[in-house]
Protein backbone atom coordinates (compact mmCIF):
# COMPACT_ATOMS: atom_id res chain seq x y z
CA UNK A 1 0.00 0.00 0.00
CA UNK A 2 1.27 3.55 -0.50
CA UNK A 3 2.19 5.66 2.31
CA UNK A 4 0.15 8.95 2.34
CA UNK A 5 2.45 12.16 3.13
CA UNK A 6 1.01 15.22 3.87
CA UNK A 7 2.78 18.60 2.84
CA UNK A 8 1.47 21.67 4.75
CA UNK A 9 2.22 25.38 3.56
CA UNK A 10 1.23 28.30 4.74
CA UNK A 11 3.50 31.35 3.82
CA UNK A 12 5.25 32.47 0.78
CA UNK A 13 8.97 30.82 1.98
CA UNK A 14 7.02 27.71 2.92
CA UNK A 15 5.71 27.03 -0.75
CA UNK A 16 8.50 27.91 -2.12
CA UNK A 17 10.44 25.75 0.28
CA UNK A 18 8.45 22.59 0.48
CA UNK A 19 7.64 23.26 -3.74
CA UNK A 20 10.69 20.75 -4.51
CA UNK A 21 9.90 18.27 -2.00
CA UNK A 22 6.77 18.02 -3.18
CA UNK A 23 7.82 17.65 -6.68
CA UNK A 24 10.15 14.79 -5.65
CA UNK A 25 7.64 12.79 -3.93
CA UNK A 26 5.28 12.50 -6.98
CA UNK A 27 8.16 11.09 -8.98
CA UNK A 28 8.10 8.29 -6.40
CA UNK A 29 5.53 5.76 -7.21
CA UNK A 30 5.54 4.40 -3.50
CA UNK A 31 4.06 7.39 -2.14
CA UNK A 32 0.76 9.34 -2.31
CA UNK A 33 1.05 13.15 -1.64
CA UNK A 34 -1.16 15.68 -0.55
CA UNK A 35 -0.48 18.68 -0.22
CA UNK A 36 -2.52 21.18 2.36
CA UNK A 37 -2.51 25.02 2.23
CA UNK A 38 -3.57 26.52 5.21
CA UNK A 39 -3.31 29.74 3.63
CA UNK A 40 -1.68 31.75 6.33
CA UNK A 41 -1.05 34.15 3.32
CA UNK A 42 -3.03 34.12 0.44
CA UNK A 43 -2.10 36.56 -2.59
CA UNK A 44 2.00 36.13 -1.73
CA UNK A 45 1.26 31.88 -1.27
CA UNK A 46 -0.53 31.83 -4.59
CA UNK A 47 1.78 33.52 -6.24
CA UNK A 48 4.29 31.07 -5.22
CA UNK A 49 2.65 28.09 -5.68
CA UNK A 50 1.73 28.76 -9.54
CA UNK A 51 5.41 29.49 -10.68
CA UNK A 52 5.96 25.21 -9.44
CA UNK A 53 2.81 24.50 -10.78
CA UNK A 54 1.62 22.75 -7.11
CA UNK A 55 -1.96 21.66 -7.00
CA UNK A 56 -3.23 21.86 -3.79
CA UNK A 57 -5.72 19.06 -2.19
CA UNK A 58 -7.02 21.09 0.83
CA UNK A 59 -6.91 24.94 0.95
CA UNK A 60 -8.65 26.24 4.92
CA UNK A 61 -7.90 29.77 3.62
CA UNK A 62 -6.86 31.03 6.88
CA UNK A 63 -5.51 34.48 6.36
CA UNK A 64 -7.42 37.46 7.70
CA UNK A 65 -6.45 41.39 7.14
CA UNK A 66 -4.03 42.07 10.61
CA UNK A 67 -4.12 38.97 11.59
CA UNK A 68 -3.41 38.40 15.56
CA UNK A 69 -1.29 35.50 16.51
CA UNK A 70 -3.88 33.93 19.34
CA UNK A 71 -6.99 34.51 16.52
CA UNK A 72 -4.38 32.57 13.77
CA UNK A 73 -3.23 29.75 15.92
CA UNK A 74 -6.81 28.50 17.10
CA UNK A 75 -8.12 28.74 13.80
CA UNK A 76 -5.30 26.66 12.37
CA UNK A 77 -5.51 24.44 14.67
CA UNK A 78 -9.07 23.71 14.23
CA UNK A 79 -8.45 23.62 10.16
CA UNK A 80 -5.21 21.38 10.34
CA UNK A 81 -7.12 19.20 12.83
CA UNK A 82 -10.23 18.49 10.57
CA UNK A 83 -7.76 17.30 7.55
CA UNK A 84 -5.68 14.82 9.78
CA UNK A 85 -9.12 13.66 11.17
CA UNK A 86 -10.12 13.10 7.34
CA UNK A 87 -7.34 11.88 5.45
CA UNK A 88 -5.51 9.94 8.30
CA UNK A 89 -1.55 10.63 6.69
CA UNK A 90 1.09 8.56 7.30
CA UNK A 91 3.24 11.05 7.73
CA UNK A 92 3.20 15.14 7.77
CA UNK A 93 6.00 17.31 6.28
CA UNK A 94 6.17 21.19 7.46
CA UNK A 95 8.86 23.48 6.47
CA UNK A 96 10.38 26.12 8.63
CA UNK A 97 8.97 28.62 11.58
CA UNK A 98 5.90 29.95 10.93
CA UNK A 99 2.78 29.52 13.20
CA UNK A 100 1.40 26.97 10.66
CA UNK A 101 4.27 24.76 11.72
CA UNK A 102 3.99 24.88 14.89
CA UNK A 103 0.25 24.16 14.78
CA UNK A 104 0.35 21.24 12.36
CA UNK A 105 3.29 19.63 14.61
CA UNK A 106 1.02 20.45 17.60
CA UNK A 107 -2.10 18.72 16.04
CA UNK A 108 -0.01 15.76 14.57
CA UNK A 109 1.04 15.14 18.13
CA UNK A 110 -2.59 15.37 18.93
CA UNK A 111 -3.28 12.78 16.60
CA UNK A 112 -0.10 10.62 16.93
CA UNK A 113 0.94 11.09 13.44
CA UNK A 114 4.89 11.63 12.86
CA UNK A 115 5.84 15.24 11.69
CA UNK A 116 8.98 15.57 9.96
CA UNK A 117 10.23 18.83 10.65
CA UNK A 118 12.09 20.34 7.57
CA UNK A 119 14.77 23.23 7.91
CA UNK A 120 15.15 21.98 11.27
CA UNK A 121 17.57 23.25 14.20
CA UNK A 122 17.63 26.83 12.95
CA UNK A 123 18.50 28.60 16.49
CA UNK A 124 19.48 32.21 17.70
CA UNK A 125 18.91 30.84 20.91
CA UNK A 126 17.11 34.09 22.27
CA UNK A 127 13.49 32.72 22.31
CA UNK A 128 12.41 36.32 21.67
CA UNK A 129 14.05 36.93 18.57
CA UNK A 130 12.61 36.68 15.84
CA UNK A 131 9.67 36.46 17.43
CA UNK A 132 7.71 34.11 17.28
CA UNK A 133 9.52 31.85 14.71
CA UNK A 134 12.61 31.37 17.53
CA UNK A 135 9.70 29.57 19.78
CA UNK A 136 7.74 28.02 16.90
CA UNK A 137 10.99 26.03 15.62
CA UNK A 138 12.36 24.79 18.94
CA UNK A 139 8.59 23.16 20.16
CA UNK A 140 8.13 22.38 16.63
CA UNK A 141 11.28 20.39 16.78
CA UNK A 142 10.38 19.29 20.40
CA UNK A 143 7.36 17.59 18.44
CA UNK A 144 9.05 16.50 15.27
CA UNK A 145 9.76 12.02 14.64
CA UNK A 146 12.26 12.90 11.76
CA UNK A 147 14.58 16.51 11.61
CA UNK A 148 15.93 17.59 7.97
CA UNK A 149 18.72 19.72 9.23
CA UNK A 150 19.94 21.91 5.93
CA UNK A 151 23.67 22.16 7.78
CA UNK A 152 26.13 20.82 10.22
CA UNK A 153 25.52 23.69 12.56
CA UNK A 154 21.06 23.26 12.44
CA UNK A 155 22.10 19.40 13.42
CA UNK A 156 24.94 20.55 15.87
CA UNK A 157 21.69 22.82 17.45
CA UNK A 158 19.22 19.92 17.63
CA UNK A 159 22.00 17.47 19.34
CA UNK A 160 22.66 19.96 22.18
CA UNK A 161 19.14 20.26 22.82
CA UNK A 162 19.38 16.23 23.24
CA UNK A 163 17.27 14.96 19.86
CA UNK A 164 17.32 11.92 18.91
CA UNK A 165 20.71 11.51 16.65
CA UNK A 166 19.61 8.17 14.56
CA UNK A 167 16.51 11.41 13.67
CA UNK A 168 18.44 13.59 11.88
CA UNK A 169 19.29 14.34 8.69
CA UNK A 170 21.53 16.85 7.39
CA UNK A 171 20.37 17.49 4.17
CA UNK A 172 20.85 20.77 2.67
CA UNK A 173 18.22 23.92 2.46
CA UNK A 174 15.11 22.94 -0.29
CA UNK A 175 15.51 26.67 -0.95
CA UNK A 176 18.53 25.93 -3.06
CA UNK A 177 17.16 23.18 -5.00
CA UNK A 178 13.95 25.95 -6.03
CA UNK A 179 16.40 29.00 -6.50
CA UNK A 180 18.74 26.53 -8.65
CA UNK A 181 15.63 25.70 -11.07
CA UNK A 182 14.35 28.81 -11.46
CA UNK A 183 17.60 31.14 -11.88
CA UNK A 184 18.64 28.93 -14.82
CA UNK A 185 15.22 30.34 -16.43
CA UNK A 186 14.59 33.92 -17.91
CA UNK A 187 12.05 36.19 -15.99
CA UNK A 188 11.10 39.76 -17.09
CA UNK A 189 11.78 42.22 -14.31
CA UNK A 190 9.34 45.18 -15.14
CA UNK A 191 10.86 48.07 -14.12
CA UNK A 192 13.83 49.53 -16.13
CA UNK A 193 16.98 49.80 -14.42
CA UNK A 194 19.51 52.23 -16.83
CA UNK A 195 23.25 50.67 -17.39
CA UNK A 196 24.76 53.53 -15.44
CA UNK A 197 22.75 52.66 -12.24
CA UNK A 198 23.52 50.41 -9.78
CA UNK A 199 19.91 48.25 -8.01
CA UNK A 200 20.03 48.39 -4.17
CA UNK A 201 17.01 45.61 -3.49
CA UNK A 202 15.70 46.12 -0.30
CA UNK A 203 13.32 43.74 1.48
CA UNK A 204 11.36 43.80 5.08
CA UNK A 205 8.86 41.98 7.03
CA UNK A 206 9.79 40.52 10.31
CA UNK A 207 7.59 41.54 13.70
CA UNK A 208 10.90 42.78 15.72
CA UNK A 209 11.30 45.50 12.40
CA UNK A 210 7.59 47.20 13.35
CA UNK A 211 8.08 50.12 14.35
CA UNK A 212 11.34 52.40 14.74
CA UNK A 213 13.25 49.82 13.14
CA UNK A 214 11.32 50.18 9.58
CA UNK A 215 11.31 53.46 10.18
CA UNK A 216 14.97 53.93 10.39
CA UNK A 217 15.03 51.39 7.65
CA UNK A 218 13.36 54.05 5.20
CA UNK A 219 15.32 56.89 6.58
CA UNK A 220 18.66 55.17 5.68
CA UNK A 221 17.12 54.11 1.99
CA UNK A 222 16.48 57.71 1.63
CA UNK A 223 19.57 59.24 3.13
CA UNK A 224 21.47 56.69 0.74
CA UNK A 225 19.40 57.69 -2.43
CA UNK A 226 20.66 61.15 -1.87
CA UNK A 227 24.35 60.19 -0.99
CA UNK A 228 24.16 58.19 -4.09
CA UNK A 229 23.07 59.40 -7.43
CA UNK A 230 24.19 56.65 -9.41
CA UNK A 231 21.63 54.06 -6.96
CA UNK A 232 18.09 52.86 -7.73
CA UNK A 233 16.63 51.39 -4.70
CA UNK A 234 13.92 48.48 -5.52
CA UNK A 235 11.47 47.25 -2.74
CA UNK A 236 8.88 45.13 -3.29
CA UNK A 237 6.98 45.59 -0.05
CA UNK A 238 5.51 43.20 2.30
CA UNK A 239 1.18 43.20 2.37
CA UNK A 240 1.62 43.27 6.21
CA UNK A 241 0.10 46.70 7.19
CA UNK A 242 2.14 47.64 9.81
CA UNK A 243 5.16 47.20 7.20
CA UNK A 244 3.47 48.86 4.48
CA UNK A 245 1.99 51.98 6.19
CA UNK A 246 5.69 53.17 7.13
CA UNK A 247 6.94 52.63 3.32
CA UNK A 248 4.77 54.54 1.83
CA UNK A 249 4.41 57.15 4.77
CA UNK A 250 8.22 57.57 4.40
CA UNK A 251 9.29 56.46 0.42
CA UNK A 252 6.66 57.63 -2.02
CA UNK A 253 6.87 59.96 -5.05
CA UNK A 254 10.93 59.54 -5.15
CA UNK A 255 11.56 58.37 -8.99
CA UNK A 256 15.09 56.68 -7.76
CA UNK A 257 12.80 54.33 -4.90
CA UNK A 258 10.98 51.83 -6.91
CA UNK A 259 8.14 50.51 -4.37
CA UNK A 260 6.37 47.55 -6.06
CA UNK A 261 3.85 44.52 -4.98
CA UNK A 262 5.65 41.75 -3.98
CA UNK A 263 7.19 39.85 -7.05
CA UNK A 264 6.23 36.20 -8.01
CA UNK A 265 9.29 34.34 -7.21
CA UNK A 266 10.78 34.02 -10.79
CA UNK A 267 10.96 37.84 -10.96
CA UNK A 268 12.56 38.02 -7.71
CA UNK A 269 15.17 35.72 -8.88
CA UNK A 270 15.97 37.67 -11.61
CA UNK A 271 16.17 40.85 -9.37
CA UNK A 272 18.74 39.63 -7.41
CA UNK A 273 20.95 38.68 -9.74
CA UNK A 274 20.65 42.05 -11.52
CA UNK A 275 20.70 43.35 -7.97
CA UNK A 276 24.61 45.44 -6.91
CA UNK A 277 23.30 44.79 -2.78
CA UNK A 278 20.70 43.40 -0.89
CA UNK A 279 18.87 44.62 2.77
CA UNK A 280 16.88 42.11 4.17
CA UNK A 281 15.74 40.70 6.97
CA UNK A 282 14.26 37.60 5.26
CA UNK A 283 15.76 34.40 6.29
CA UNK A 284 14.86 33.21 2.63
CA UNK A 285 16.94 35.79 1.32
CA UNK A 286 19.77 35.59 3.54
CA UNK A 287 20.26 31.42 1.58
CA UNK A 288 19.45 32.56 -1.74
CA UNK A 289 21.54 35.77 -2.61
CA UNK A 290 24.89 34.68 -1.45
CA UNK A 291 24.73 31.37 -3.92
CA UNK A 292 24.14 34.21 -6.17
CA UNK A 293 27.13 36.19 -5.64
CA UNK A 294 25.30 39.17 -3.96
CA UNK A 295 26.34 40.35 -1.15
CA UNK A 296 23.62 40.74 1.58
CA UNK A 297 23.71 43.42 4.89
CA UNK A 298 20.91 42.05 7.25
CA UNK A 299 18.49 44.00 9.12
CA UNK A 300 18.55 42.35 12.01
CA UNK A 301 20.73 41.77 15.36
CA UNK A 302 21.10 38.38 15.08
CA UNK A 303 20.23 35.42 12.57
CA UNK A 304 19.84 31.44 13.00
CA UNK A 305 21.90 30.94 9.83
CA UNK A 306 25.13 32.11 10.76
CA UNK A 307 26.80 30.01 7.81
CA UNK A 308 26.67 32.82 5.29
CA UNK A 309 28.07 35.15 8.00
CA UNK A 310 31.28 32.87 8.69
CA UNK A 311 32.30 32.86 5.39
CA UNK A 312 31.95 36.57 4.86
CA UNK A 313 29.44 37.32 2.48
CA UNK A 314 26.47 38.17 4.53
CA UNK A 315 26.59 40.71 7.18
CA UNK A 316 24.74 41.77 9.74
CA UNK A 317 24.26 45.71 10.58
CA UNK A 318 20.92 45.86 12.60
CA UNK A 319 18.59 48.62 11.97
CA UNK A 320 20.15 51.71 13.44
CA UNK A 321 19.69 54.58 10.87
CA UNK A 322 23.29 55.23 10.69
CA UNK A 323 24.33 51.56 10.66
CA UNK A 324 22.76 50.79 7.66
CA UNK A 325 23.92 53.80 5.63
CA UNK A 326 27.57 53.32 6.78
CA UNK A 327 27.70 49.66 6.05
CA UNK A 328 26.00 50.23 2.79
CA UNK A 329 28.29 53.02 1.63
CA UNK A 330 31.41 51.21 2.41
CA UNK A 331 30.12 48.45 -0.23
CA UNK A 332 29.09 50.99 -2.64
CA UNK A 333 32.18 53.15 -2.34
CA UNK A 334 34.83 50.71 -2.30
CA UNK A 335 35.51 47.77 -4.30
CA UNK A 336 37.70 45.92 -2.44
CA UNK A 337 35.17 45.55 0.61
CA UNK A 338 32.44 44.69 -2.26
CA UNK A 339 34.24 42.01 -4.24
CA UNK A 340 35.17 40.25 -0.69
CA UNK A 341 30.94 40.40 -0.33
CA UNK A 342 30.33 39.32 -3.53
CA UNK A 343 32.47 36.71 -4.04
CA UNK A 344 29.46 33.85 -3.36
CA UNK A 345 29.16 30.85 -1.29
CA UNK A 346 26.41 28.14 -0.96
CA UNK A 347 26.26 26.91 2.51
CA UNK A 348 23.25 26.04 2.72
CA UNK A 349 22.70 23.45 -0.20
CA UNK A 350 23.66 21.71 -3.55
CA UNK A 351 20.17 21.63 -5.29
CA UNK A 352 19.77 17.96 -3.98
CA UNK A 353 17.88 17.85 -0.71
CA UNK A 354 14.74 17.01 -2.03
CA UNK A 355 16.32 13.79 -3.20
CA UNK A 356 18.04 13.09 0.05
CA UNK A 357 14.42 13.82 1.71
CA UNK A 358 12.62 11.47 -0.37
CA UNK A 359 15.28 9.06 0.33
CA UNK A 360 15.05 9.47 4.14
CA UNK A 361 11.36 9.10 4.46
CA UNK A 362 11.23 5.39 2.21
CA UNK A 363 14.29 3.92 4.51
CA UNK A 364 11.97 5.50 7.38
CA UNK A 365 8.93 3.56 6.54
CA UNK A 366 11.19 0.54 5.65
CA UNK A 367 12.46 0.69 9.31
CA UNK A 368 9.50 1.03 10.90
CA UNK A 369 6.04 0.15 8.83
CA UNK A 370 3.74 1.18 10.86
C1 LIG B 1 4.66 35.27 8.25
C2 LIG B 1 5.36 34.42 9.31
C3 LIG B 1 6.84 34.68 9.29
C4 LIG B 1 7.41 34.52 7.88
C5 LIG B 1 6.61 35.38 6.92
C6 LIG B 1 7.07 35.15 5.49
C7 LIG B 1 4.21 33.88 11.43
C8 LIG B 1 3.76 34.37 12.74
N1 LIG B 1 4.84 34.77 10.64
O1 LIG B 1 4.81 36.64 8.63
O2 LIG B 1 7.50 33.76 10.15
O3 LIG B 1 8.76 34.90 7.89
O4 LIG B 1 5.23 35.04 7.00
O5 LIG B 1 6.64 36.19 4.66
O6 LIG B 1 3.99 32.73 11.10
N2 LIG B 1 -0.83 39.61 4.21
C9 LIG B 1 -1.59 39.80 3.06
N3 LIG B 1 -1.43 38.92 2.03
C10 LIG B 1 -0.58 37.87 2.09
C11 LIG B 1 0.20 37.72 3.23
C12 LIG B 1 0.05 38.58 4.29
O7 LIG B 1 -2.37 40.73 2.97
O8 LIG B 1 -0.49 37.10 1.11
C13 LIG B 1 -1.01 40.56 5.34
C14 LIG B 1 -2.35 40.31 6.07
O9 LIG B 1 -2.83 41.54 6.56
C15 LIG B 1 -1.91 39.42 7.24
C16 LIG B 1 -0.59 40.07 7.58
O10 LIG B 1 0.02 40.36 6.31
O11 LIG B 1 -2.82 39.42 8.31
C17 LIG B 1 0.34 39.23 8.41
O12 LIG B 1 0.48 37.92 7.93
P1 LIG B 1 1.11 36.77 8.90
O13 LIG B 1 1.20 35.50 8.14
O14 LIG B 1 0.40 36.75 10.21
O15 LIG B 1 2.55 37.32 9.22
P2 LIG B 1 3.72 37.73 8.26
O16 LIG B 1 4.23 39.02 8.79
O17 LIG B 1 3.34 37.63 6.84
N1 LIG C 1 10.52 36.52 -2.38
C1 LIG C 1 9.68 36.60 -3.48
N2 LIG C 1 9.18 37.84 -3.85
C2 LIG C 1 9.50 38.98 -3.18
C3 LIG C 1 10.35 38.87 -2.05
C4 LIG C 1 10.82 37.64 -1.66
O1 LIG C 1 9.38 35.60 -4.12
O2 LIG C 1 9.03 40.05 -3.59
C5 LIG C 1 11.02 35.20 -1.97
C6 LIG C 1 12.51 35.09 -1.64
O3 LIG C 1 13.26 34.79 -2.79
C7 LIG C 1 12.56 33.97 -0.61
C8 LIG C 1 11.22 34.07 0.09
O4 LIG C 1 10.38 34.88 -0.74
O5 LIG C 1 12.61 32.69 -1.22
C9 LIG C 1 11.41 34.73 1.43
O6 LIG C 1 10.19 35.07 1.99
P1 LIG C 1 10.07 36.06 3.20
O7 LIG C 1 11.22 37.00 3.20
O8 LIG C 1 8.69 36.62 3.15
O9 LIG C 1 10.13 35.08 4.45
P2 LIG C 1 11.32 34.46 5.33
O10 LIG C 1 12.26 33.76 4.43
O11 LIG C 1 11.96 35.60 6.09
O12 LIG C 1 10.59 33.55 6.27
Amino acid sequence: MKKKVLCVIGTRPEAIKMAPVVIAFKKSSEFEVCVLATAQHRDLLDQALSLFDIKVDYDLNIMQPGQSLPELTSRLMLGVDKVLTEIKPDLVIAQGDTTTVFVTSLACFYHKIPFAHLEAGLRTHDLYSPFPEEANRVLAGNLASLHFAPTEVSKSNLLREAMDPTKIFVTGNTVIDALLVTAQKDFTLEIDIPENKRMVLVTSHRRENFGQPITNICKAILALVKKYDDIIVVFPVHPNPNIRKVVDQYLLDNARIKLVSPFDYGPFVSAMKKAYIILTDSGGVQEEAPALGKPVLVLRRDTERPEAVMEGVVKLIGTELEDIVNEASKLLDDMNEYRAMAKGASPYGDGKSSERIVDIVRSYFEQSPR
